[in-house]
């Protein structure tokens, strides 16, 4: 293009006005807050119940201590209480969002949750061909498969569709833990779970883009947690013989955090390509594993015990992980203040944490761009 003279002498302060006036462009699509409804997909990190509905043999899930802090009853929730997508659903002023199963549709006017415990991005074929057990054939794909078979029946017109889904927040995750859970609980090589993440990211990208497609405008989508300070994996993969593998200020195991990286940086640079793709959606990264690494390198100074890779509820052992006597079944006990602990069950968190780093996202600071849920200011 041709820039006036006075422009052309100073091309650098006109290239920085354009890119300002994205910039503004930009953080116009991401202040958008206010949501009046919230959709979920994922694993047992946002499982509101969907699970202990859909399967027939009773999970320790389905006991006591689950629940025991603030629903002081089993609910389904992997953890003692309420997990990220609660405290989401109460920072917004919305009702806890109901599990797709087992709820009639009436029930959804606020969202509905569609993430099952245990479920895998990629399908159960994959794995089956593999040789991996899953414990859920509820993959991503059929949880979409649900989102699309409802959706007709929550609004009254396409128009009235299109405005109810652009208000609502659509929870992305975190989805992928489980595909690479499964094969490490069941010892396959970290060279052969590495080579399934891309495959794992193109899934999770397909799901966006199919959202996208019918209606959905922000998006926020977790990365993993750091797996390598799950009280679990520092059980399974305990190694006495090589301090190397351990972060000495954290305790936690290094090659497993890095595999959880890796994912993470897979998926924010699919997240980049996709908000190229989708310029008017407001596609949000959750930055699970570095407000989870925050815990886990200054737990005194959130208001956690120090001892922070122990889990309050298991069987024994050194990091309280027992898999012969998992939190919840018998042989197990739990730790008499869960709100000084990060680890619940050794593979979920306890509700203090999760509390806690729901904060650091909706704060702004671990959410690129940052979320922003207060109201805008129509006027
Ligand atoms: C998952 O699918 C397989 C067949 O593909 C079936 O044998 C199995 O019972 C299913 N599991 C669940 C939990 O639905
Ligand atoms: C794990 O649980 C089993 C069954 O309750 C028990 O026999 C065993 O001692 C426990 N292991 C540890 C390390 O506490
Ligand atoms: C969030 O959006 C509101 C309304 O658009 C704005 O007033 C407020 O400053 C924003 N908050 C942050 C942290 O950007």
């Amino acid at each position: 293009m041709d820039l006036p003279p006075c422009l052309s002498m100073f091309k650098p302060s006109a290239y920085l006005f354009i890119v300002f006036l994205l910039f503004l462009a930009q953080t116009d699509g991401v202040f958008s807050g206010c949501y009046t409804s919230i959709f979920s997909f994922g694993d047992s990190l946002a499982d509101t119940g969907n699970y202990a509905y859909a399967e027939e043999t009773k999970r320790v899930y389905d006991n006591l201590p689950y629940g025991e802090t603030f629903f002081h009853q089993p609910t389904g929730r992997c953890s003692d209480g309420r997990l990220v997508i609660d405290f989401i659903a109460q920072a917004l002023g919305i009702s806890l969002v109901p599990p797709y199963l087992g709820h009639s549709k009436k029930d959804f006017s606020q969202g509905v949750n569609f993430a099952v415990v245990g479920a895998t991005a990629l399908d159960s074929a994959f794995f089956e061909e593999r040789g991996v057990k899953i414990m859920t054939n509820y993959s991503l794909g059929v949880q979409l498969e649900w989102f699309k078979s409802l959706l007709p029946s929550l609004c009254i017109s396409p128009s009235n569709c299109n405005s109810m889904l652009g208000d609502s927040l659509f929870l992305v995750g975190e989805i992928g833990g489980n595909d690479y859970n499964d094969p490490f609980f069941q010892k396959r090589s970290v060279e052969e779970v590495r080579m399934i993440v891309p495959t794992v990211i193109d899934t999770i990208s397909s799901t966006i883009t199919a959202l996208i497609d019918a209606g959905a405008v922000t998006l926020m989508v977790p990365g993993n947690l750091p797996i390598g300070c799950s009280s679990s994996y520092l059980t399974i993969f305990q190694s006495s013989q090589d301090k190397d593998d351990y972060d000495p200020s954290t305790g936690c195991i290094t090659w497993l955090n890095e595999f959880s990286q890796y994912h993470n940086q897979l998926l924010q640079n699919e997240l980049n390509r996709l908000r190229e793709l989708h310029p008017h959606a407001n596609i949000i990264y959750a930055d699970y594993y570095n407000v989870a690494m925050e815990l886990f390198q200054y737990p005194t100074r959130s208001g956690f015990k120090q001892d922070v890779l122990m889990a309050c509820c298991g069987g024994g052992g050194p990091y309280n992980y027992n898999l012969t006597a998992k939190c919840g079944s018998e042989g197990s006990s739990s730790c008499e203040d869960p709100s000084l602990y990060v680890n619940w069950d050794g593979v979920h968190l306890t509700e203090a944490a999760y509390k806690w780093i729901t904060n650091g996202l909706l704060k702004g600071l671990f959410t690129t761009p940052p979320i922003n849920i207060s109201c805008k200011l129509d006027s």
